[in-house]
């Protein structure tokens, strides 16, 4: 593989499943930024927007992404909040390449129901919030990724073969994305 991958979206589009299953079809090293802060800081990611706050997991975020977008063949999943600071995006755009699982709400929302492990949608309306978060951040995903894959259709390895099929192709974005969030 010439470029690393970095996998941009929001909670519950899949870039952890889809991620490892790339790394799979190109053989190299899958990472995942959120795993590596929790084993950094010896806390579930729960504890630390709890104990520490969340501006503390930001920064432990960046410090986190601007080494593991260092290391060459990899795939690297980010969090759902990697692409707000300007200085990580710089850190995606200008050491690989980045795709955005584009994922709707309805689908996110039915992905992430169970989990209490996310603390931002530990609220009243877990639909609004995913909502608000995506006004802000899809603007902020398309800025960053060089291509846009819609990650509801097909199971895991159909994705990650779409993206394959696409970053070959030059293709910048595959046609079931380009709806209006
Ligand atoms: C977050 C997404 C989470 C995790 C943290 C904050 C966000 O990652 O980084 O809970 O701000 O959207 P996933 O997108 O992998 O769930």
């Amino acid at each position: 593989m010439q470029e690393n991958i970095y996998l941009v979206g929001p909670m519950g589009a899949g870039k952890t499943t889809v991620g490892r299953c790339l790394a799979g079809l190109l053989g190299c090293r899958f990472l995942d930024s959120d795993k590596v802060i929790v084993e950094r800081a010896g806390l579930t990611i729960p504890q630390i927007f709890d104990q520490l706050g969340e501006a503390h997991f930001r920064a432990l975020e960046s410090r986190v992404l601007d080494e593991l977008t260092q290391l060459p063949g990899v795939v690297l999943a980010t969090g759902g909040g990697a692409i707000l600071s300007p200085v990580n995006r710089a850190f995606l755009v200008t050491r690989g390449v980045t795709v955005y699982l584009y994922c709707p709400v309805d689908i996110q929302v039915s992905r992430t129901g169970q989990s209490a492990n996310r603390p931002l949608l530990q609220c009243a309306d877990p639909r609004s919030k995913l909502e608000s978060l995506m006004r802000v951040r899809d603007p902020l995903y398309r800025e960053t990724a060089e291509l846009v894959i819609e990650s509801s259709a097909g199971n895991v390895e159909k994705i990650a073969e779409r993206i394959l099929i696409s970053l070959r192709n030059g293709v910048s974005e595959d046609h079931l994305a380009s709806r209006v969030v």
